[in-house]
C-alpha cells in the first residue's frame, strides 16, 4: 500500500477519538481505501494535557505548521477562528485536502476557504460540522443537488435538546441539565455557544448556504437561545400537546409585494406539536427535517454531539479524501459558496 500522511490539529473529545480510531483500525482502512493512513502527528497547545484516549506521546507536537507542511490530509479539530483559519489556509495552499468540524470557522470564513481550495485544486470536507454523526452535508450537497430544497427544520444542537428534554421529561432545571450535558462532553468549551443559540446559528448558516446554493453569512441568521425558557413554559407546552425545541429554520421566501425571492435562516425556541417527527428527538440527539420539491419530506436523525460519534463523520471525510488521492486527479473543489450571489437573508417571518 501507498502511505498517506494524515496530520491532526487538536486532541479534544472528537480529536482524541479520531486519533484512536485511525491507529486502531489502520488495517481495515488500508484495505477499504487501497492506501495506508499514517497519522504523522497531533498538534496541540499543551502536549501534557489529559486526553479522552490513550495515545502515544511521541505523536504530540506544538509545531502545527511543520506538521501541516508534511501532510497529504489535514484534519482540523481545534475549533475557534484563529489559529484554525490560518492553519486551514496553510494546509490548503500546500495542496493538502482538509477535513474540518469547525462550524464557527465555516460560518464566518466559508467563502474564503472554499475559494482557496478551488484555486489550488484541494478539497475541503466538513460533514462533522453540522449535526455530529448524522450524514447531512453530503445529502444536501450531492443527493439533493438535482432537487429544490424549500425548507429545513433542524434540531442541530445536542446540548440544548438534552436540556429541554430533561426539563420536559424529568422536570430538571436548566442549570442541572446543562451540568450533565457538559459532563457528557456534548457542550462547547463555552456553553454560552449552546444555550445562547450561537452554535445552532452557525450550523443554520452552513445548512442554508448548502441547501439554497448561496452564501448565508452568520450575521444574517436571526438567533435566540433557550436561556429564557422556564419550567412553566415547558409545562404549558406539554399541556397544549406540544414540546419546545430549539429549531434552526432555513427556508426560501418570496416577498409577497415584490415577488422577489430570498432565503431566511433563523434559530429560536419554538413549539412543535407532539405528533411531528421532530418532537420525538430526545436527549442529545439531532434531527434535520428537509422538505424538497420532488423528494418531499426527509428526516435525518442520530447523534448530534459526542466525541466518538462525531469522529465517525470526520473519519468518513478522511476516507473520502484518501480515496481521491488513490484514484488521483485534482477533482473539482467542493465549493457551493464561491462567486455566487448573496441572496436576501435574515428576514424573520411568523413564528412556527
Ligand atoms: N455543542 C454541540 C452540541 C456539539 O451540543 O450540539 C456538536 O456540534
Amino acid at each position: 500500500y501507498r502511505n498517506l500522511r494524515v496530520a491532526l490539529l487538536g486532541a479534544g473529545s472528537v480529536g482524541s477519538q479520531v486519533a484512536r480510531l485511525l491507529l486502531e483500525q489502520g488495517d481495515e482502512f488500508a484495505s477499504r481505501i487501497g492506501a495506508r493512513l499514517d497519522l504523522v502527528g497531533i498538534a496541540v497547545r499543551d502536549v501534557d494535557a489529559p486526553r479522552d484516549a490513550d495515545l502515544p506521546r511521541e505523536l504530540f507536537t506544538t509545531d502545527a505548521t511543520s506538521l501541516i507542511l508534511g501532510a497529504d490530509i489535514v484534519v482540523e479539530l481545534m475549533g475557534g477562528i484563529e489559529p484554525a483559519r490560518g492553519y486551514v489556509l496553510e494546509a490548503l495552499t500546500s495542496g493538502a485536502d482538509v477535513i474540518t468540524a469547525n462550524k464557527a470557522l465555516l460560518a464566518t470564513h466559508g467563502p474564503e476557504l472554499f475559494e482557496t481550495a478551488e484555486q489550488v485544486g484541494a478539497q475541503l470536507y466538513y460533514e462533522a460540522a453540522v449535526a455530529g454523526a448524522i450524514p447531512i452535508i453530503r445529502p444536501l450537497r450531492d443527493s439533493l443537488a438535482g432537487d429544490r430544497v424549500d425548507r429545513i427544520l433542524g434540531i442541530v444542537n445536542g446540548t440544548t435538546n438534552f436540556i429541554l428534554d430533561r426539563m420536559d421529561v424529568n422536570g430538571e432545571t436548566l442549570a442541572d441539565a446543562l451540568a450533565t450535558a457538559t459532563a457528557r462532553g456534548y457542550a462547547e468549551a463555552d456553553p454560552t455557544a449552546d444555550i445562547g443559540g450561537y452554535d445552532a446559528a452557525q450550523k443554520a448558516a452552513i445548512l442554508a448556504s448548502l441547501a439554497f446554493h448561496t452564501t448565508v453569512p452568520l450575521d444574517r441568521v436571526y438567533r435566540e437561545g433557550i436561556t429564557g425558557i422556564t419550567k412553566e413554559q415547558v409545562d404549558a407546552a406539554r399541556e397544549a400537546g406540544a414540546v419546545i425545541k430549539l429549531l434552526a429554520i432555513c427556508e426560501r421566501l418570496t416577498d409577497p409585494e415584490t415577488g422577489e425571492e430570498g432565503v431566511s435562516a433563523r434559530v429560536y425556541p419554538a413549539l412543535i406539536g407532539r405528533d411531528h417527527p421532530l418532537a420525538a428527538v430526545h436527549g442529545a440527539h439531532n434531527a434535520v427535517f428537509v422538505q424538497a420539491a420532488a423528494a418531499g419530506d426527509l428526516m435525518f436523525y442520530g447523534a448530534g454531539a459526542g466525541g466518538v460519534e462525531t469522529a465517525s463523520a470526520v473519519l468518513g471525510d478522511v476516507v473520502s479524501a484518501a480515496r481521491r488521492h488513490v484514484v488521483g486527479g485534482p477533482g473539482v473543489a467542493e465549493s457551493t459558496h464561491a462567486g455566487l450571489p448573496v441572496l436576501d437573508v435574515g428576514r424573520v417571518v411568523t413564528r412556527y
